[in-house]
């Protein structure tokens, strides 16, 4: 156990699988008391066992991120059982493939309420008690695909570069009152969410010859190209920049939009 974010209580959304939950499991093992937020009930529980035999302090709340009144029944949870919350990650999120071309307005709101709506509603039910407690960080989970155009993704792509300028304007918002809002790009972090883009047709990889009917595994492999580190990412690679930035370490840093991405954006 570490103590980077001792004394600090977080909520940290799509906690049940993926990136979120690398991240819940690495707050709790740094000190934090971790609100963990997902739609998953199984993955939820699993999270939180976790936390609990690795001696950390977590709850699980049952949410669709999506619903007003659940994220602020969420913040009143975790914050009656640990006090107020004081970091945010806003990670859940949903794959959405699909060009301008082809995609559905049912399509297109799903995508746009889960990635983006959702990080909004999540910021302004904690921000009253970030207010009077004097100060927080909240972390937003955005994407390359909302910094650089990427095939086959355009409402994830508008929903992500939404949460950029989310992060930003609230950055200068809040940074009075030492409320801190940055955002992370990760690149590709093979998750079940990826999966389910890889293999959607036209999805991230875009890569796939005419013809050919590659497997996940295969998709992943050509898509090496594109980060010169040479390997696609690890949750670990994006949960270690995010407990960064909740701890007192990043005191300076708000408004910033840090690809993790093992070079991806830089090429
Ligand atoms: N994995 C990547 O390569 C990658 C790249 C860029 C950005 N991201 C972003 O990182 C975040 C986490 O993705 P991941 O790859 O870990 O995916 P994941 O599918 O492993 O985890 C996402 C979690 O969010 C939860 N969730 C989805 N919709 C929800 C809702 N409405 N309410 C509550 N919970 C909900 C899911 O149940 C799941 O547990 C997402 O915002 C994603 O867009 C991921």
């Amino acid at each position: 156990m570490g103590d980077r974010l001792a004394g600090k209580v977080a909520i940290v959304t799509g906690a049940g699988s993926g990136i979120g939950r690398t991240a819940a499991i690495r707050f709790a093992t740094e000190g934090a008391k971790v609100g963990c937020a997902d739609r998953d009930r199984d993955g939820l529980d699993s999270t939180v066992e976790e936390i609990r035999e690795l001696g950390g302090l977590a709850i699980g709340c049952e949410v669709d991120v999506t619903d007003e009144e659940l994220v602020e029944q969420m913040v009143a949870e975790t914050g009656s059982e640990f006090g107020t919350v004081t970091v945010l990650y806003s990670n859940a999120g949903i794959a959405g493939s699909g060009n301008a071309k082809d995609l559905t307005l049912a399509e297109w709101e799903k995508v746009i309420a889960v990635n983006l709506t959702s990080v909004w509603l999540c910021s302004r039910a904690c921000l009253p008690g970030m207010i009077e407690a004097g100060g927080g960080s909240i972390i937003n989970q955005a994407s390359v695909g909302g910094m650089v155009g990427v095939p086959g993704i355009a409402s994830y792509a508008a929903a992500k570069a939404g949460v950029i300028g989310l992060t930003k304007q609230m950055a200068v918002e809040y940074g009075p009152s030492k409320i801190r809002v940055n955002a992370i790009c990760p690149g590709t972090v093979p998750t079940p969410l990826v999966e389910k883009t890889y293999m959607a047709r036209g999805g991230f990889a875009a890569t796939a010859e005419e013809g050919t009917d590659p497997t996940y595994e295969e998709l992943l492999e050509q898509s090496l190209f594109r980060y010169p580190i040479g390997r696609v990412g690890m949750t670990e690679d994006i949960a270690a920049f995010a407990l960064y930035l909740a701890s007192d370490e990043s005191a300076w840093t708000t408004g910033v939009v840090v690809p993790i991405d093992g070079g991806m954006t830089a090429a």
